[in-house]
């Protein structure tokens, strides 16, 4: 029987719930073996959401604590994005491997030192960008590598999405350069990786980036344009003043078909139209499991899936490197 892969989540906050399901789903080849949060009020719901857990879940207030435990061998990293790097390159010194939620950090220099790190000690860096295996792109990613559109001409991303001033209150991190960044880093970064994975490598970027409804250092609204090595063109709208949660959406124009992945989060197929007939991709394209419900698709369990079976197959780390792109192209939008 294959050895249970002990993961230990470092920052208990708003998103370490999603990574403890995705955790638990994956039992008994997965365990949360521990959890580290500075915030004694993270820890205390650490320990009441995860009282039944078998096995059993060490609770830490100090990083350097968890990472002397010999037993754990992933850290996912939840922390703040501007405190990713830091943290991440103290448990590739550990010898742990190193899950780390998105943006890899907030500088490039940061993001390149925690590849580096990893890759000196020998550990895998598994960057979550989840929505890269929601069923919906994945299935309009193999439309386009079977070569269904023909030449795309344009992508588009539209992101209305609300998120109130308490929000932004809610922890002193949040909207700032040093630690967060705006719209674009936090959350508009999750579609531009989807541009990027359906259009290939972006040329040249352009955009224009405000402060308009809430009270922060970072831009809550923006517009980015692109051009794509291919020739097409991509555009990337996104707003955190939405009045609701509206639309994060990424529709692929091309001459021979065009498709509308929507919902909240890539979640849907609201179009899904070409010349030529596919008779598998266009019945899976009219299955319901191809229309989660979740906003979050189910892209952090896939991901979890996809990180145990990379250990399990035993494959020495991979260069990281390319991992760095949307990050590298996310800078240029803001410079
Ligand atoms: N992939 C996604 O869909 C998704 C969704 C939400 C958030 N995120 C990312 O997850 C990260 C965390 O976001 P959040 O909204 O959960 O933040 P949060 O503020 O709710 O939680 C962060 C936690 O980290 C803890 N922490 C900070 N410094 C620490 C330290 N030195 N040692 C131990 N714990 C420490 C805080 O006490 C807090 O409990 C961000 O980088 C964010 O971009 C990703």
């Amino acid at each position: 029987m294959m050895k249970t892969v002990n993961f230990a989540i470092l920052g208990y906050g708003r998103v370490a719930p999603t990574h403890r399901d995705a955790i638990l789903s994956l039992a008994p080849e997965a365990r949360i073996a521990a959890v580290c949060d500075r915030d004694p009020a993270a820890l205390d719901a650490a320990e009441s959401d995860l009282q039944t857990t078998k096995g059993g879940v060490n609770l830490y207030s100090d990083l350097n604590d968890l990472l002397a435990n010999p037993d754990i061998d992933v850290v996912s990293v939840c922390t703040p994005s501007g405190l990713h790097a830091e943290y991440g390159i103290a448990a590739a010194r550990a010898g742990k491997h190193v899950l780390v939620e998105k943006p890899m950090d907030v500088t490039l220099p940061a993001a390149e030192a925690l590849v580096q790190a990893c890759a000196e000690n020998q550990v895998h860096l598994f960057p979550v960008y989840q929505n890269r295996l929601n069923s919906t792109i994945r299935l309009l990613k193999a439309a386009v590598d079977k070569g269904r559109f023909g030449k795309i001409f344009a992508i588009n991303s539209t992101v209305i999405w609300r998120r109130t001033q308490d929000y932004y209150d809610s922890a002193p991190w949040r909207g700032t350069r040093a630690m967060d960044g705006g719209a674009f880093m936090n959350q508009g970064i999750h579609f531009l990786d989807a541009m990027r994975h359906i259009g290939g490598e972006i040329t040249d970027v352009q955009s224009t980036l405000a402060t308009l409804g809430r009270s922060i250092e970072c831009e809550d609204t923006g517009s980015a344009l692109f051009r794509f090595k291919s020739g097409a063109l991509g555009n990337l709208f996104v707003t955190m003043l939405g009045f609701n949660d509206r639309e994060g959406s990424l529709t692929v124009i091309g001459e021979k078909g065009q498709v509308k992945i929507g919902g909240v989060a890539l979640n849907t197929i609201e179009e899904w139209s070409f010349a030529e007939p596919d008779p598998g991709q266009d019945a899976l394209a009219r299955d319901s499991d191809y229309h989660t419900a979740s906003v979050y698709g189910n892209g952090h369990k896939a991901f979890y899936r996809q990180t145990l079976d990379t250990l399990q197959s035993g494959t020495p780390p991979v260069d990281a490197t390319p991992e760095l792109d949307s990050l590298k192209i996310l800078l240029k939008l803001y410079a």
